[in-house]
């Protein structure tokens, strides 16, 4: 197995024989890796459904989307994606499952429609163990107990800023979490826990907790904690959910891209 880094605090390139990689003979390394790149490319795997999954059990368990789906389609199409119209919040930075009580620990994503050529559709990942880290002792220690309200409300009025009563309604059906805004992990590493989801800093004022918010938004994902993967044919995506803010670059509605995505459970409550 190979390893080129991509920028010196995120990102890196693995090149792995097939048969190595769906056997799940480097998986400990794998996973090592991911969570001390946070994304990690596989070029030009062209896998199936069922290669996905494979490889997806050699680190993890996979996640029922909908209880049932081990894979999705990841697309602005409504008539590929039924919640095509929730996907468009994937375009601002956040972590998946946020609203969980145990967010996923990693999330994979094959290209199988390329977007089109000259329209956008790079994904980005931001390391946040690297933008903790570079924060100046005072600032840490004085977010360190803060806790954060994440809510599906927040990261849908992104894209519908001006809602109806019933959407409204309907988005706080989904329920909402507290989590600390500082993820210290069992193996020593600590992370930020930010993005679209977040509400609103528990115990602050609206006005200095979304001005945090925006701050430490706009630290972590300063160009040296951010992948941007350029999509090319066949290529194989993941990221460590965990430690990690992510987000699509801007593309037209209409595009025909497409990734299947494969979400693996998450194995550690935030801490
Ligand atoms: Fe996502």
């Amino acid at each position: 197995m190979q390893v080129v880094n991509a920028k010196p605090k995120v990102g890196s390139t693995v090149t792995i024989e097939r048969d190595d990689f769906l056997s799940g003979k480097y998986a400990a390394e794998i996973q090592r890796l991911l969570v001390e790149r946070s994304a990690l490319v596989f070029p030009a795997m062209h896998l199936t459904d069922a290669e996905q999954l494979q490889f997806a059990r050699t680190i993890g368990k996979v996640f029922l989307v909908g209880g049932d789906q081990e894979l999705q389609n990841i697309s602005m199409d409504p008539t590929v994606n039924r919640t095509a119209d929730y996907t468009r919040g994937a375009f601002y930075w956040h972590i998946d499952g946020a609203n969980d009580v145990i967010p996923a620990k990693a999330t994979m994503l094959s290209v199988r429609t390329m977007p089109e050529q000259g329209t956008g559709g790079d994904t980005l990942v931001a390391n946040t163990y690297a933008a903790y880290a570079d924060l100046p002792e005072a600032e840490k220690q004085a977010i360190d107990k803060l806790r954060i309200r994440h809510a599906l409300e927040a990261s849908q009025r992104y894209i519908n800023p001006d809602p109806t009563v019933a959407e409204l309604t309907r988005w706080r059906q989904h329920p909402s979490r507290s989590h600390p805004l500082v993820w210290h992990h069992r193996h020593g590493g600590t992370s930020l826990i930010l993005g679209n989801t977040c509400h609103y800093v528990e115990d602050m004022s609206r006005e200095d907790g979304d001005m945090l918010l925006c701050r430490l938004q706009e630290w972590a994902t300063q160009d040296e904690y951010v992948y941007r993967h350029v999509w090319s044919e066949g290529d194989f995506l993941i990221f460590d959910n965990t430690g990690t803010m992510h987000r699509a670059d801007w593309y037209p509605l209409d595009s025909k891209r497409l990734m299947r995505r494969t979400t693996l459970h998450g194995e550690e409550p935030v801490g």
